[in-house]
């Protein structure tokens, strides 16, 4: 009997607490406030700009969205010879630069499991690769850093492509497995060569 009267008294008590916080809530005026601030801006977004076009546009700009818009980045054509490449730009960084775009769209196919488009994102590069090739044959092109290392250079830039023929591989027999692995390898591949080429 005592027990279940105590038990009574302490629920009325916390009755009393939680009344006693809700009017104080209600006399400091914050959250009543903060919740009619809420209520005047809505009706001023639809005021202003239309009820339809408002609710539009809130839609666009949302910030997370944002980051995944559009679809792959399109990747410029390769120009046919190295007579042709544009003005402030050798073929490597042309190459590199093509390379990265590829390296990002590949990313969101492996995200979407879109495995089917890689082979293509790797073609559009392949040219630029030759193109380069073609130049350290022909003694047309340095890397920044130990430019005299050259063969190690070679060598570092076909082990490199390599990989890119196990990624296509992979891409074609629907690997996700396989494509993650060769994508790993590829993005050590970046920073190995740099490490010795690049960056001093
Ligand atoms: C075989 C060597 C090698 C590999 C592999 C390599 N790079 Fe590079 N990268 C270079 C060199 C050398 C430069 C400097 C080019 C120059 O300025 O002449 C460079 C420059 C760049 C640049 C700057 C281009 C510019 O506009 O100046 C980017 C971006 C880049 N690399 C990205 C990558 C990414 C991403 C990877 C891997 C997916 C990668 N690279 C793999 C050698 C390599």
């Amino acid at each position: 009997m005592r027990h279940a009267r105590r038990s009574n008294l302490v629920k009325f008590g916390i009755l009393v607490l939680v009344t006693a916080w809700a009017v104080g809530c209600d006399e400091d005026g914050d959250t009543s406030q903060e919740a009619d601030q809420v209520v005047e801006q809505e009706e001023s977004a639809e005021t202003e700009a239309g009820e339809e076009t408002a609710l539009v546009e809130v839609d666009e700009v949302d910030p997370y969205r944002e980051v995944m818009r559009g679809e792959l980045r399109e990747l410029p054509p390769v120009p046919e010879s190295l007579e042709e490449l544009p003005q402030g730009v050798n073929i490597v960084q042309l190459e590199m630069r093509l390379l990265t775009g590829a390296m990002q769209n590949i990313l969101q196919l492996i995200g979407d499991e879109r495995l089917d488009e890689i082979p293509g994102q790797i073609r559009q590069v392949h040219p630029a690769y030759e193109l380069t090739h073609q130049a350290l044959e022909e003694g047309l092109y340095r890397p920044p850093v130990n430019p005299d290392q050259i063969e190690e250079f070679i060598a570092e830039d076909d082990e490199f492509h390599d990989v890119l023929r196990g990624l296509v591989g992979a891409a074609r027999d629907d690997d996700l497995e396989g494509v993650t692995q060769y994508y790993n390898e590829l993005v050590e591949g970046c920073t190995s060569c740099h490490g010795q080429f690049r960056f001093p």
